[in-house]
């Protein structure tokens, strides 16, 4: 499973790249305005910015909502950067434009998916990535990993290749419980990758065998 950090912040993705495990970044515009990135250029340039960070797919969300306008905006966000994946909410008019980008060999990631019909669409629309938001189902009492499930046996019934993109992760379970079900990414907070690392026993363990290395050589 790959491992995207959910972050428009530099520190946060550099802290990650250089765990050695960050395989992407997704970004939304809310969390470009909560890094108080504003401005058609300077938002650009943030997302040039990310990509010199990592070496892998950095998922840049048009704001346009209507299919002429995300046409356009999103061929200016794929011409900035290899790397860039074309993000479109699941709207009619974002199908649409997923269908087109997708016959132009534009990668794209279908974002705000909640269900299984939406993500049926995006994949018949050619997405590279469907971003199934599992922490905002979680959050209205709704399973939000059954509908990772239930996309999973969906596309593997036809081959799609369209990946499971996990998204709206909130923490480490989010993270393991998505890597059982066989979801191709996971995107998540730093918390949510680092977190993997705790365990006490490791703690108290090193603890002791340093402790039994000391003792044995002075
Ligand atoms: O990737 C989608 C994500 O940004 C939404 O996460 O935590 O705001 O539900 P959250």
């Amino acid at each position: 499973m790959k491992f995207f950090i959910d972050t428009a912040n530099l520190d946060q993705i550099r802290e990650a790249q250089s765990l050695g495990v960050l395989d992407g970044v997704t970004t939304n515009p809310s969390l470009m305005a909560k890094e108080g990135i504003s401005g058609q250029q300077a938002i650009l340039d943030h997302y040039k910015s990310i990509c010199q960070l990592v070496d892998g797919d950095v998922s840049a969300e048009v704001i346009a909502t209507e299919y002429e306008a995300m046409i356009e905006e999103g061929k200016i966000l794929a011409a900035l950067h290899p790397q860039i994946v074309v993000k479109v909410p699941m709207i009619k008019d974002g199908i649409k434009a997923i269908k087109y980008f997708s016959d132009q060999g534009i990668r794209t990631n279908c974002t705000l998916v909640f269900s299984v019909g939406q993500a049926l669409l995006a994949a018949k629309a050619g997405a590279t990535y469907v971003s199934p938001f599992i922490g905002r189902l979680d959050d209205i009492s709704t399973d939000g990993l059954h509908l990772i499930a239930e996309i999973r046996g969906i596309y593997d019934n036809y081959d799609f290749p369209t990946q499971i993109l996990a998204a709206s992760v909130r923490h480490t379970m989010h993270v393991i419980d998505c890597a059982k079900i066989g979801a191709d990414v996971m995107t998540g907070p730093l918390s949510s990758i680092t977190g993997l690392l705790k365990h006490p026993l490791t703690d108290s363990g090193l603890a002791q065998f340093l402790a039994d290395y000391n003792r044995a050589n002075g």
